[in-house]
């Protein structure tokens, strides 16, 4: 065998823990301090922008058109609008899938000769898949797109059927903002790496969406509501938290890779959620099981820091704006989008295949 390269022969960090694998002008997380940083703003600063101004922060001068958010906003209705249309043979397919899966495989179906500009696209079409796909799973028709709306008022009114209030619009804002970008998460990493093979923003997407799906990473909000449900009454509290720590089972909405205090987007969802009638008795009740959790992974995990992290507020936000909870991981990638295709953006313009080495620790050749 030829000599393997020195730097081969050390141990990975498992799961690349604190692995520099890129260089972006587009987000910081600081798990020491909780701080999420977007493009030179802290996260709090971000929280009352429409979600079109964040994409202008994450998209300018990535790409060859420079655009405001106003004329995002009206290039992303034309883009709701081709999405329904390039969507229509897909819809008899769906009883089959998961809400995930059916995401999945309408993203996937996104033509590379597309002229619409491929980050636009991408955002765009998530909502009118993810509300289309709601939709006929309750056995209801799509709504079509309206063109002049902003994009989360529009996201709610094809959910509904309505118009949205603008406290729900808000608060939708507010969490697609939150969301946007995040550093290099495992699908953000996941797009990075397609993004620079030259396979193109919606393979690339997909590939993240793919690795968003379960509750280690963008799953957790539906099962979070799950296990509201399942503790019931301020009683069991204690009793269910406990046995479930006791079963060796994670507590959903807990724990995180880098924030080592509590995450910063926990708290600025929480207060979102607060301007919500829906969601008063919810966040009271999920309040008390929040403070107990945290005493028990306290007592119980001494060893490693777990504090409340962005899923738990996310289930109750999106519960409140009235998204089933089985659509939650698809509204996230609905938020996410931004972050996924400014990466690939920047990707791209690196020119540079992302290819890593392995270290060899199987038998010697006979
Ligand atoms: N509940 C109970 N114990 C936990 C939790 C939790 N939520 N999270 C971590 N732990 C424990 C582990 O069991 C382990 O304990 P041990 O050493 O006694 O075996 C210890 O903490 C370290 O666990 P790791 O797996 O090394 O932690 P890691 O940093 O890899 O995990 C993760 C991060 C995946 C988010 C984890 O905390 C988790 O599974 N949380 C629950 C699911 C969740 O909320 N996911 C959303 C994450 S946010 C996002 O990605 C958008």
């Amino acid at each position: 065998m030829s000599p393997t390269p020195a730097f081969v022969d050390k141990r990975p960090a498992p799961g690349l823990d604190n692995v520099v694998a890129a260089e972006t002008i587009l987000s910081h997380v600081d798990g020491q301090a909780g701080e999420l940083v977007v493009r030179g703003y802290h996260l709090a600063e971000l929280a009352d922008w429409p979600f079109e101004q964040v994409l202008e922060l994450l998209w300018s001068e990535q790409t060859a058109m420079n655009i405001s958010a106003r004329a995002i906003r009206s290039l992303l209705g034309e883009a709701r609008l081709r999405s329904f249309e390039l969507m229509q043979p897909l819809l008899p397919g769906l009883p089959s899938l998961t809400s995930v899966e059916a995401l999945r495989l309408f993203l996937s179906s996104l033509p590379d000769y597309e002229t619409t500009p491929h980050h636009l696209m991408a955002v765009a079409a998530v909502p009118v898949f993810t509300t289309a796909i709601i939709r006929s799973r309750q056995g209801l028709v799509p709504i079509a797109p309206d063109a002049s709306l902003a994009h989360s008022a529009d996201f709610l009114r094809m959910l509904s059927g309505t118009l949205p209030s603008p406290e729900k619009v808000r608060a939708l804002d507010t969490y697609l903002t939150t969301v946007a970008d995040h550093g290099l998460n495992a699908s953000t990493f996941t797009a990075r790496v397609i993004a620079s093979t030259g396979a193109g923003l919606f393979s690339s997407v997909v590939g993240a969406l793919c690795a968003l799906k379960e509750p280690l990473h963008g799953g957790a909000p539906g099962p979070v509501l799950d296990m509201l449900d399942a503790i019931g009454t301020v009683a069991e509290i204690e009793p269910w938290l406990l046995g479930a720590l006791g079963r060796g089972e994670r507590l959903m909405g807990f724990g995180h890779r880098i924030y080592r205090v509590r995450d910063p987007r926990a708290d600025v969802l929480k207060d979102a959620v607060s301007t919500l009638k829906e969601g008063s008795d919810r966040i009271a009740f999920a309040g008390k099981v929040e403070e107990a959790a945290l005493a028990l992974l306290k007592e119980k995990k001494p060893m490693r820091p777990l504090q409340t992290n962005v899923e738990f507020y996310t289930a109750l936000l999106l519960e409140a704006v009235g998204f089933p909870r089985d659509s939650f991981t698809n509204v996230f990638a609905a938020g996410r989008m931004a972050g996924w295709t400014a990466h690939v953006l920047e990707q791209e313009c690196t020119g540079r295949l992302i290819r890593p080495q392995s270290r060899y620790i199987g038998p010697d050749p006979k």
